[in-house]
């Protein structure tokens, strides 16, 4: 069995002299943590340009569905690459975005009654969200949720409430977006219960920030993550889709299920919204999609999706060569990649519960799939989030070998790709193991 192997000291020299080549030059405003250049990656295993050989469970923030460099992929994207690399989807045909958009509209919640708007990430495929809203409700207002993210450009940045540093020096933001909490079944807002959370958002939308605030025959649209990635892994109870959903509908207000990070397979269904039962009006999906390929998708009813030509477009935004990359990256996630995120993700969550009857600062073990957090508390009745003892475990793992990301205040993030094995699982659980031991 392949285990990491770290064989000089961290970084290593190649690494040291790349890394004043990009603090020279590179812009400072990206959040990196771990100071190694990746040089080449196959399956959940990375090396870096001095050979030393990482188990990667962060899929480069949970794009990588296929693991690094599948060969299947990579037959796909260098086939298409041979036939043509790009013709902007904008003014010209080609088949694979024809064939994706089909594809797309066969497997999203709802489908096959849907068109396709293609972009090239997250943030784009929300942007096109927030214009199809509003071009088709002639209404101004957003709803979204704190401990959002949905994206950095202007618009997406406006829903986006995750962090102040996201947001500071760059306003005005969209004027018109409000944000709610979010139903957090752990760390519970608006003085509720576990048991009483989602019917105390949802009343707070409906009798505070309707009757007060905003009027719903404003409000083009409610979006939200079916579960809260950078906020911190946060699943909501089974029932608090639904009650939202019935609210929208009193309204008339689309309800737009950002499937960034939690959609194509990861949560060990396609989309996540598929575990609470309800069909939102707009999925945008972007990340996991192509394999790591840029790609980004808004897809809509068609009754919803009939703007304009001119309306809205993007040069890049479905470009061939990532289209095959999807397509065939759909391919595998329908051959069983989405049952093994299942199996895989239900396997290692069984064994993060069992540390949380050895150490005390285990908050919570939570997930769908391989989408899992495991959330260290200061104190258990408190629950106060312990991001110091958060960043701890995630250094002394990378010295390890095990490269993990932290999400939230005291999150630890657990997202392999969707190909990682039972065995894989393994190590990663013996490296986690030792750790825990050295920072408890
Ligand atoms: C739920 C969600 N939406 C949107 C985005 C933005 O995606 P991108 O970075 O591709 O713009 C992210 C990125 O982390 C995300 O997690």
């Amino acid at each position: 069995m392949r285990k990491p192997e770290i064989r000089t000291e961290l970084p290593g020299p190649k690494s040291r002299e790349l890394l004043e080549l990009d603090h020279a030059y590179i812009s400072p405003s990206y959040t990196r943590l771990y100071p190694v250049f990746f040089d080449r990656g196959e399956g959940v295993w990375l090396w870096d340009v001095d050979g030393n050989l990482f188990l990667d469970f962060t899929a480069g923030i949970a794009v990588n569905t296929t693991g690094h460099a599948h060969p299947e992929i990579v037959k796909a994207a260098s086939a298409q690459m041979q036939r043509l690399i790009h013709m902007s989807g904008t003014d010209f045909y080609y088949a694979p975005q024809a064939r994706l958009a089909a594809k797309l509209a066969e497997i999203v919640p709802g489908g096959p009654n849907r068109r396709v708007f293609f972009a090239n990430s997250g943030a784009e495929a929300n942007e096109a969200a927030l214009k199809l809203s509003r071009y088709k409700t002639r209404r101004p207002i957003f709803i979204a949720f704190y401990g959002a993210f949905h994206g950095r450009t202007f618009g997406a940045l406006s829903l986006t409430a995750s962090k102040a540093v996201q947001r500071r020096y760059f306003s005005p933001l969209l004027p018109q977006v409000v944000h709610i909490p979010y139903p957090d079944p752990f760390r519970p807002p608006l003085g509720a219960t576990p048991d009483t959370v989602s019917d105390a958002v949802v009343d707070y939308l409906e009798h505070t920030v309707f009757e007060k605030l905003v009027p719903p025959e404003e409000v083009a649209a409610i979006i939200f993550e079916p579960i809260q990635g950078e906020g911190g892994y946060v699943v909501p109870p089974d029932d608090f889709f639904p009650k939202l959903k019935s609210v929208a509908d009193r309204y008339d207000i689309l309800l737009v299920d950002d499937e960034v990070q939690a959609g194509m397979g990861r949560t060990g269904k396609m989309f996540a919204i598929e575990h609470f039962g309800i069909i939102p009006d707009i999925v945008t999906i972007a990340k996991g999609i192509a394999s790591g390929l840029p790609l980004g998708a808004m897809v809509a009813r068609k009754g919803l999706m009939d703007w304009v030509p001119g309306a809205h477009a993007s040069t890049f935004g479905g470009n061939p060569v990532s289209c095959a990359a999807a397509l065939k990256t759909i391919e595998m996630l329908e051959g069983g990649l989405v049952e093994n995120a299942a199996r895989m993700g239900a396997y290692f969550m069984e064994h993060l519960r069992k540390f949380m009857d050895r150490y005390e600062w285990i908050g919570d073990v939570r997930g769908k799939g391989l989408m899992i957090g495991m959330d260290l508390v200061k104190d258990r009745k408190t629950r106060e989030g312990d991001s110091e003892r958060r960043d701890k475990i995630i250094w002394k793992a990378y010295e390890k070998g095990l490269l993990l990301l932290g999400a939230g205040k005291s999150v630890v993030r657990f997202v392999p790709s969707l190909t990682v094995t039972r065995e894989e699982m393994d190590v990663a659980l013996e490296i986690l193991e030792k750790v825990l031991q050295e920072v408890g």
